[in-house]
C-alpha cells in the first residue's frame, strides 16, 4: 500500500465514522422524540377538562379558519389571573377548536349576515402540562394532542415546543387571561 492509497483509506474511514456518528445521532434523536411522545400520550386526556375555566378565546383565519377556547385547570387559571411569570407544576392548559361557521338562524333574527358560531369540533384537542423537572427538556411543559381521542404522533408533537419556545418570557404560554 503506498502513501496515497493509505491516505484515501484513512479518509474513507473517517467519512464512514462521521456518517455512522450522524446516523446514530439522528436515530437517537428520533428515539427520544418517540419516547417523549409515548410518555406524553400516556398522560391521556385530563378528565373533566371540558368543564375547566375559560382563560380566553381566539380566532384563527387562513388554513385553520377556526374559533378556539383556551381553558385551564385551577392552578393554570390562578396563575393567568395573577399574571405570575411562571406557571406552577400541576398547571394544565387545554385548547379546543371548532370550525367557524355563519349562523343562518341568528342572521335571520339579526336581519343581516353578521353571526358566526362554533361549527363542528376541529380535530386536535391540545394540552400543555407543566412539570418543571419532568419536562425540563421541553421548557417544563409536556405538549399533547388528541385526534378523535387518539394521541397525535411524535413528528407532530416535535413542532409544539419549538414554536411555543418563542414566548419563553411568558413561560411558553401565548394566551393572556381575558378579564
Ligand atoms: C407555529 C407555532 C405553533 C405551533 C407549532 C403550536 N402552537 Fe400552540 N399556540 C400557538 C399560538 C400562537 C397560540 C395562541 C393563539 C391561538 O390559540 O391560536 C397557541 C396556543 C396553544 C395553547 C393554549 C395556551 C397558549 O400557549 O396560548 C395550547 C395548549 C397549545 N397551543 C398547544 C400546542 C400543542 C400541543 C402543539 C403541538 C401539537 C402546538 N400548540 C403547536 C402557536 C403554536
Amino acid at each position: 500500500m503506498n502513501a496515497r492509497s493509505g491516505n484515501r483509506i484513512a479518509f474513507l474511514l473517517a467519512a464512514a465514522l462521521t456518517l455512522t456518528g450522524g446516523v446514530a445521532y439522528v436515530a437517537a434523536a428520533a428515539r427520544e422524540t418517540r419516547a417523549r411522545a409515548d410518555t406524553h400520550a400516556s398522560l391521556g386526556i385530563p378528565p373533566g377538562y371540558r368543564d375547566w375555566t375559560l382563560i380566553s378565546v381566539a380566532r384563527e383565519e387562513g388554513d385553520l379558519d377556526d374559533i378556539r377556547a383556551i381553558l385551564g385547570n385551577d392552578l393554570a387559571v390562578k396563575a393567568c389571573r395573577e399574571g405570575t411569570p411562571l406557571f406552577p407544576d400541576g398547571a394544565v392548559i387545554a385548547r379546543i377548536a371548532w370550525s367557524c361557521v355563519p349562523s343562518e338562524e341568528n342572521n335571520e333574527v339579526l336581519g343581516r349576515r353578521q353571526s358566526f358560531v362554533a361549527g363542528l369540533p376541529k380535530n386536535g384537542v391540545q394540552f400543555m402540562f407543566k412539570d418543571s423537572r419532568k419536562y425540563a427538556a421541553t421548557g417544563g411543559w409536556a405538549f399533547t394532542q388528541f385526534d378523535d381521542g387518539r394521541p397525535a404522533d411524535a413528528s407532530m408533537l416535535e413542532a409544539c415546543f419549538s414554536c411555543h419556545a418563542l414566548t419563553k418570557e411568558r413561560d411558553l404560554v401565548f394566551t393572556r387571561y381575558a378579564h
